[in-house]
C-alpha cells in the first residue's frame, strides 16, 4: 500500500519511548506520569521539530517500561539505550541533538543500576 506521507520505509532512525504510565497516589512503585512522564514527552517532540528530525525521530507515549523507580523514564532504540530524565529541559535537548542526531550516548542521563 502506498504511505500517505510518501515514505519508502517502515519505522523511524530513532525511536524514544517515554513512559506516562499512571499510579494511585502512595502506590510502593510510584509512576512516570506523576514526575513529568507527559511534559518530557512534549518536550522531545518540540525538541525534535526544533532539531528538524521529524520523519527521522519519533517520540511515543509508552506504558510502563518497568524500571518505575528509576523514572521518568525514557528508553531509545534501536541502541535500547535506558535514560532517565532529571534536568527535562537540558536532558532532552542532549538526548535529541547528541544522540538521536550525532549517535553520541548521554553518558550522565543514562540509568545506572547498582
Ligand atoms: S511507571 Fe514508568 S517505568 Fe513504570
Amino acid at each position: 500500500m502506498k504511505d500517505p506521507k510518501g515514505r519508502t520505509n517502515i519505522g523511524f532512525e530513532k525511536h524514544i519511548f517515554v513512559c506516562e504510565n499512571s499510579r494511585e497516589d502512595g502506590h510502593p512503585r510510584g509512576c512516570c506520569k506523576g514526575k513529568g512522564g507527559c511534559e518530557i514527552r512534549m518536550l522531545f517532540k518540540k525538541e525534535i521539530q526544533k532539531q528538524k528530525l521529524v520523519g527521522k525521530v519519533r517520540a511515543n507515549g509508552a506504558g510502563c517500561l518497568d524500571f518505575c523507580e528509576q523514572g521518568p523514564t525514557v528508553v531509545v532504540y534501536p541502541e535500547g539505550v535506558w535514560y532517565k530524565i532529571e534536568n527535562p529541559e537540558k536532558d532532552v535537548e542532549d538526548i535529541v541533538k547528541l544522540h538521536c542526531k550525532k549517535g553520541q550516548i548521554v553518558e550522565r542521563c543514562k540509568i545506572q543500576l547498582e
